[in-house]
């Protein structure tokens, strides 16, 4: 099975960057499933219909959440007939749509979670413990986790804690793709953040000046989506094993000239 997964996209220029390449990337790698992290797919903060339609019609087939998953009220409102929303699955009993997912694809099953970090985040609930309870019930499932944390501490902790029990396991949130993709001991594919789409002259996707006040002045206005610079895809590929092949994975990156986005 041929998977793709993409780090955040963020705003308008990760939407017109997964236009742009996402389309031509599974027909390339001959994808059978593409994972999309959507958390900051609208303005920068969360998600809207129109804008989860989008990434659907780029090619995303399971749109994944994060800390900003509820930052548009549309977004909680509608998770539960998004049926390739998949939110995180630690949030507390009560929260709409859905927390994983089951997809089927020519080439099997196909489980989706996203998990939330607690460790500089706010207090979730455990998100190894929501991952064993998940696996219980989907362990004859291909298991992609999307882990959405700060810390890559735990970030790491948590790869090998689902190691052997999830195919892939992508880090998410910090936005900045870390170049430690690889086969665990027991044979997952982890990475501690696959990256984001968007502005690669900004600070993780936002205006420059604006994060600079935060710094520098301990204030200023609300972050604003880069719109301008040099714009980047980033993402993953992963191939599970077949016939005693061990699985193969790559990043994705693509740097794209400073263009109208
Ligand atoms: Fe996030």
């Amino acid at each position: 099975m041929n998977l793709i997964f993409v780090g955040d996209v963020i705003g308008r220029p990760g939407r017109k960057l997964l236009k742009k390449y996402l389309p031509a990337l599974k027909k390339e790698l001959n994808c059978d499933f593409a994972v999309v992290n959507g958390e900051n797919s609208a303005s920068g903060f969360g998600i809207t219909d129109n804008v989860y339609k989008e990434l659907i019609g780029c090619g995303a087939d399971a749109v994944t959440g994060g800390n900003h998953t509820w930052d548009r009220p549309e977004a909680f409102s509608r998770a539960d007939e998004w049926d390739r929303f998949v939110r995180p699955a630690n949030y507390p009993p009560g929260a709409p749509g859905a927390g994983c997912r089951s997809f089927d694809t020519p080439k099997g099953k196909v489980l989706v979670v996203s998990l939330l970090g607690r460790v500089f985040m706010d207090p979730y609930d455990d998100p190894f413990r929501t991952f064993d309870a998940i696996y219980e019930k989907y362990s004859d499932h291909t298991i992609i986790v999307d882990f959405h944390a700060e810390a890559t501490s735990e970030k790491n902790a948590f790869g090998l804690y689902a190691d052997g029990r999830a195919f892939l396991i992508a880090g998410t949130h910090t936005h900045v793709q870390t170049n430690d993709l690889r086969l665990l001991p027991s044979g997952s594919v982890y990475v501690t953040d696959a990256g984001m789409c968007g502005s690669l002259d900004s600070v993780i996707g936002m205006e420059k000046g604006m994060s600079l006040n935060r710094f520098l002045a301990c204030g200023g206005k609300k972050f604003e989506v880069e719109k301008r610079g040099r714009m980047v895809f980033n993402g993953l590929s992963a191939q599970t094993g077949d016939g005693g092949c061990p699985p193969s994975f790559s990043l994705i990156k693509i740097i794209d000239g400073e263009g109208d986005f």
